[in-house]
């Protein structure tokens, strides 16, 4: 499950009761530029629950009519607001859901805190990500923290007047699983990105300690089934080699990674003689490659979507092996002028697991497992 804390924009410093404050003309103006930019970023909470107090309300209301969401004011997101109030108000949301809260501080910093183990000072109009991992004890990861300042910059970023790089990657988002039980660092931060940064290449050292973690890979009799054709986009000839076996659909986005690769496997011994593990062995290659690649913080994004015989043909690759995958690897964009609308909302877009219960069985098959209970 995913929360946005969201501090109340500046609002005036006397009204005729603390409840009624309003948000100040400034405080308008930056949570209106905020909210285009979370709309851009592709936030989708299903409903922002808000306190009553009108600065928080007119906060709440600026965002929504942007995102297209509606508004609920909770009595409980007012002054206090704390982790079982959190619980309670997202006890029926599922894994996959987004929900907002609108309130106050030192509420919200408080909050984000303790749920992610940060030391956060909210500004007022911030906006905190917090991806929700364990429901029973309500801990999270806190993906990402923008302050107001930020999304001004954003703002102007996209009307050309400043580039903003290091803004723009602090709110692509990342796209972290939302988990069950604890898992691996890397396996949780791990993910298929479409947006790469064309400008960055990846290191020789990198690349060959992505290419040793394959290396290590276990497999059947250790035979080591797994070949890799390898071209860093500073060979031009060999990038567009490689990028020319893919689909097209592939090719738009990939033109950006850092290396492109083709994957493949030796099905067949010399002498003629298959090994039924082959590609098993390939696959396990990859996942260490990628993990390993993610430790540099490099992403990777294999691909079904090439032309293996086309791959045969250009590489002269031998009957008796097999091109099977291509793997685009390189940094997360950070420019979001290079990143089409597409590339984004691809980016942008929820991850999808089926339950444990459709996969692991125990006594017969498609029998759920006892111990998932
Ligand atoms: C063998 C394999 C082939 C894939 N082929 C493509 C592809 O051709 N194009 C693409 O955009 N993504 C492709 N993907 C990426 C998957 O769509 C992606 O891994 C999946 O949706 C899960 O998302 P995640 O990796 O972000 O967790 C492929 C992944 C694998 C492992």
């Amino acid at each position: 499950m995913r929360i946005y804390f969201v501090r109340h924009g500046i609002a005036e410093d006397l009204s005729s009761s603390d409840f009624a404050r309003e948000l100040t003309k400034r405080g308008r103006v930056r949570l209106a530029t905020a909210a285009k930019v979370m709309k851009r970023v592709g936030l989708r909470p299903s409903v922002i629950l808000t306190s009553p107090r009108l600065r928080s309300l007119q906060t709440a209301e600026i965002i929504a009519a942007e995102l297209k969401v509606d508004v609920t004011v909770n009595e409980a997101v007012n002054f206090g607001f704390n982790l079982s109030d959190v619980q309670a108000l997202t006890d029926d949301m599922t894994y996959d859901d987004e929900v907002m809260f609108v309130g106050h501080n030192p509420d919200m910093s408080e909050l984000v805190n303790e749920m992610t183990g940060a030391d956060v000072a909210m500004k007022k109009g911030g906006l905190a990500r917090v991806d929700v991992y364990d429901r029973n004890t309500a801990r999270g990861e806190l993906v990402w923290l923008i302050a107001p300042k930020v999304f001004d910059g954003l703002r102007k970023q996209s009307s050309k007047t400043a580039r903003g790089d290091e803004i723009a990657s602090a709110i692509l988002p990342d796209k972290p699983a939302v988990t069950h039980s604890s898992l691996h660092g890397l396996i949780r931060r791990r993910w298929s990105p479409v947006s790469f940064d064309p400008m960055r290449p990846i290191e020789k050292s990198k690349l060959l300690s992505i290419l040793e973690a394959a290396r290590w890979a276990a497999s059947s009799y250790n035979l080591q089934p797994w070949r890799f054709i390898v071209a860093p986009r500073g060979n031009k000839h060999e990038f567009e080699k490689v990028w020319s076996v893919l689909k097209e659909g592939n090719q738009s986005w990939a033109k950006q990674a850092g290396v492109l690769m083709i994957a493949v496997s030796q099905t067949h011994r010399d002498t003629g003689e298959p090994n039924s593990h082959a590609f098993h062995d390939l696959g396990l290659a990859i996942g260490q490659m990628v993990l390993q690649a993610l430790d540099h913080d490099i992403y990777a994004h294999q691909m079904g979507g090439f032309y293996p015989e086309k791959a045969r043909e250009l590489y002269r690759i031998p009957a008796n092996y097999e091109p099977k995958t291509a793997i685009a690897f390189g940094y997360r964009a950070s420019d979001l002028s290079r990143v089409s609308d597409a590339q984004r909302e691809r980016d942008a877009s929820q991850r999808q697991r089926s339950p444990l219960a459709e996969m692991v069985f125990n006594g017969a098959w498609a029998r759920r497992a006892s111990f998932l209970d």
